[in-house]
């Protein structure tokens, strides 16, 4: 009965084992799982907007062809957690419904502009460098088909974070007009990168059953942290400043001290209210349309095919 497969349930939580799409669960970590994966598919798709701004103006054939391929990953990982989800009892169609309608989230981040090349540097070092560190601790959720494409999708992660650093270092070993620009392009991602891990962990509803539950392995705040852990090194190569003044090691705490982040930027970009947020969904719902009659044509092949096979 019910309860069996509760405390079954709960004791492969807490051996550390997967849970399966055949397996029992509750239905509020189905529910939770829905949500995160598919707004973590979200991410990846609307994701690859900022970017694809700047393919056709990449400065180098070299550089376009890093570019294209980073997008096609971000396309990539975007079909990865929509089939993860699917596991869950959602369709493909009702995601995407969703995500048209303006009803799913997706991550902040990609609701601000790029406005120059310098920001795909910018991105993959410091956008990118979040997803990683929130990222590979989800290669371990409890939820076997998510923490399997995690796996994959990290190792590319690493790749983009890797390109971003790389377009930096060439820009600041330039000009001076091009480290100022590389300089500006970091001041603008900077917070929203920070704004990445969602709230702070005394304002994140989530969180605590997430651990529970051992989809998130660590807290928002514990996530930022080690980011910020992360890049204060690397813009030290860089020599790119870090635009807080506040930022600094509190070694009796054993934490970053930073200012305060702009919680109500992040909550207007949530509802929607965000420099960029009503052109990505415009994009994402005119090319849903003009893909429409690749979906008929192939559902038309696929009865067709159908109708011969049973003749
Ligand atoms: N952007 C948009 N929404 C956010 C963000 C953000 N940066 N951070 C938190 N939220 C939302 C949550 O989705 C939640 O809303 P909901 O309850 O309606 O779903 C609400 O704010 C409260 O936050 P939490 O209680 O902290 O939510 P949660 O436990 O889900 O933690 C987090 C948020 C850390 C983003 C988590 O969902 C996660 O790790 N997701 C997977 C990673 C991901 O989605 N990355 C996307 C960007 S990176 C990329 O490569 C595309």
């Amino acid at each position: 009965d019910e309860a069996d497969e509760q405390s079954h349930f709960d004791e492969l939580i807490a051996a550390e084992q997967r849970i399966e799409p055949r397996d029992w669960m509750p239905a509020a970590y189905r529910r939770t799982l829905i949500r995160q994966i598919s707004q973590h598919g979200h991410s990846e798709i609307i994701g690859m907007q900022p970017e694809g701004n700047w393919i056709t103006r990449a400065p180098s054939l070299k550089r376009k062809a890093i570019l294209m391929a980073k997008v096609q990953d971000e396309a990539g990982h975007g079909l990865y957690l929509y089939s993860a989800a699917q596991t869950l009892g959602i369709t493909r169609d009702e995601m995407t419904q969703q995500l048209i309608d303006g009803t799913a989230k997706y991550s902040s981040i990609f609701n601000y502009p790029t406005p120059t090349w310098v920001d795909m540097g910018a991105i993959g070092w410091l956008v990118d460098g979040a997803a990683i560190a929130n990222q590979v601790p989800l290669c371990r959720a409890s939820y076997g088909p998510y923490g399997r494409a995690m796996v994959r999708i990290c190792k590319e992660e690493s790749f983009h974070q890797r390109q971003g650093f790389e377009i930096l270092l060439t820009i600041m070993r330039g000009t001076d007009a091009q480290r100022e620009m590389a300089q500006d392009a970091v001041d603008r991602w900077y917070w929203p990168s920070l704004m990445m891990f969602g709230p702070p962990d005394d304002q994140s509803p989530n969180s605590a059953q997430s651990m529970a539950w051992k989809i998130k392995r660590f807290s928002n705040d514990d996530l930022r942290q080690r980011f910020i852990g992360m890049v204060v090194p690397q813009a030290e190569i860089l020599g790119v400043t870090l635009p807080d003044p506040e930022l600094h090691y509190d070694a009796d705490a054993g934490r970053w001290n930073t200012s305060e982040i702009d919680w109500t930027e992040f909550h207007e970009i949530l509802a929607g209210r965000g420099p960029m947020n009503a052109v990505r969904l415009q994009n994402r719902r005119a090319a849903h349309e003009d893909g429409a009659w690749v979906r008929d044509a192939a559902a038309e092949y696929t009865r067709k095919h159908a109708a011969r096979t049973a003749e």
